[in-house]
């Protein structure tokens, strides 16, 4: 008995010392629901299963939506022996019926708690109750924890975050830890290990300035996002009301290119024609999926008016043209030159991966600092308009093949090598010269996808 009780302790020590991140989940940003945005505290056993069968009735399971998440309020209390506790009004049957319902639809499920002593909402939070709470949620039979960062007072966030990293791989079943600390101690430095995506900024807000500010704080995140790690600007307003479809298009298409965790925060079952064409249009979810799990960086940045180049698999981009002004404008674009534009790297003309960034805005050609980045210039007779880097040469960072921000082996890919379609009109781009003017509504995108030949 002694000797059986001593194995168990050694076992415990071995797996509390080698407790890592559960590996192989999310090499892809997760995609899902998550009842914040709309529900807030209105969460129900009846909202989240009618939620899964819309997930699935409306073709968002079949374009990759796959977690069903409950935010903060499913929780009330914890008993005596420190059990966290569910609503029982709100769902009397518990979180394992809900959790098998939603498994039963082929889905999987996700639940949220905070590090702190209690949840933003002022519910039961992990702090202490960590160990106890990870075996929960595997006997619930959750696939994903949001865990958030109120009631947190004095803790240190990386600690925190791995303890429970380490509570949930102890606890056994493979969950994807979703790490919602509001950027406060710059995650991205030391999240890649603990957690699978991880908040970058406070909460986003249903209207253009929250969204379009929280687009901007990603700009230097680039380096740090890859499969089973990713950079998480918050879930996603689209549907919700308070921007203009014009403007969702635009927040879903810079989600998209920032390879973030797409996560519906609509009601799915009353959705307009509009949002499902938004939601899913599959051409764009592929480039937030794309296997090789670079987030873009920003090639030029003229401010109202940007471009971004997210690499893709074999040796495929996509280009997004962003106009965040109040104005229609009218750009020269040259497509030759966006075809040769090098994204093998993590940014261009940044320092490699892992360095400190440094003042030249990594990821910003155009930025003081970015050795052989292109001078923004203007086209004769094009009303002072930005164009797309007329006469620059070669690739902009200007770094040889295996140079910091490079790949080794590159093969230099010019117009000839690819079609070029609009991920929105859904039609491929027939260019009479390679350098033509594009309309861009205001608050808006047109997003391109070079297409090998
Ligand atoms: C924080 C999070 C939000 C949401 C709420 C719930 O504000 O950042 O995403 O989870 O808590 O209370």
């Amino acid at each position: 008995m002694k000797k059986y009780f001593l194995f168990l302790v050694i076992v415990f020590l071995f797996m509390g010392a080698t407790a890592q991140k559960f590996d192989q989940l999310a090499k892809t940003p997760p995609m899902g629901w998550n009842s914040w945005n709309k529900f807030h505290c209105d969460v129900s056993e009846a909202l989240i299963m009618q939620t899964a069968d819309a997930l699935v009735s409306t073709g968002m399971k079949d374009a990759g939506y796959e977690y069903i998440v409950i935010d903060d309020c499913w929780q009330v209390s914890r008993d005596e022996n420190g059990e966290i506790v569910c609503d029982k009004e709100r769902f009397p049957h518990g979180m394992k019926y809900v959790a098998d319902y939603v498994h039963s639809k082929g889905l999987k499920f996700g639940i949220y708690s905070s590090a702190g002593t209690v949840t933003c909402q002022r519910r039961p939070g992990g702090f202490g109750h960590e160990y106890q709470d990870a075996r929960t949620y595997a006997r619930y039979g959750v696939d994903y924890l949001k865990y958030d960062w109120c009631g947190s007072t004095t803790q240190d966030a990386k600690s925190s975050y791995t303890n429970m990293r380490n509570a949930l791989f102890t606890a056994g079943r493979p969950i994807v830890f979703s790490i919602c600390e509001w950027g406060s101690s710059k995650p991205w430095e030391w999240a890649g290990d603990v957690g699978h995506l991880w908040r970058t900024t406070g909460d986003i807000s249903d209207n253009w300035n929250s969204m379009i500010n929280i687009f901007e704080k990603q700009k230097d995140l680039a380096r740090y996002a890859g499969p089973g790690k990713w950079n998480d600007p918050d879930m996603l307003e689209v549907g919700n009301g308070g921007m203009t479809t014009e403007e969702y298009r635009t927040h879903f298409s810079l989600w998209c290119m920032l390879a973030s965790p797409l996560m519906a925060g609509n009601d799915l079952q009353n959705m307009s024609a509009e949002t499902k064409s938004i939601l899913l249009n599959k051409e764009i979810i592929a480039i937030d999926q794309d296997s090789l799990g670079r987030q873009a960086t920003c090639y030029r940045d003229n401010g109202d008016y940007q471009i971004w180049i997210k690499a893709l698999s074999n040796n495929e981009k996509a280009v997004c043209l962003l106009n965040k002004s109040d104005e229609k404008k009218s750009v020269l674009v040259d497509f030759a030159l966006l075809a040769q534009a090098r994204t093998g790297g993590r940014g261009f003309g940044g320092p490699p991966a892992g360095s400190t960034p440094g003042a030249g805005m990594p990821g910003m050609p155009g930025g003081q600092g970015a050795a052989g980045a292109p001078r923004a210039q203007r086209a004769p007779g094009s009303m002072g308009v930005p164009v797309a880097a007329p006469g620059a040469q070669g690739a902009p960072g200007g770094m040889g093949p295996g140079g910091p921000g490079g790949q080794r082996g590159f093969t230099p890919m010019t117009i000839d090598n690819y079609h070029i379609r609009d991920l929105w009109d859904h039609k491929d781009l027939v260019l009479k010269e390679t350098s033509v003017y594009v309309d861009i509504l205001p608050h808006s995108v047109k997003v391109y996808r070079f297409i090998r030949k």
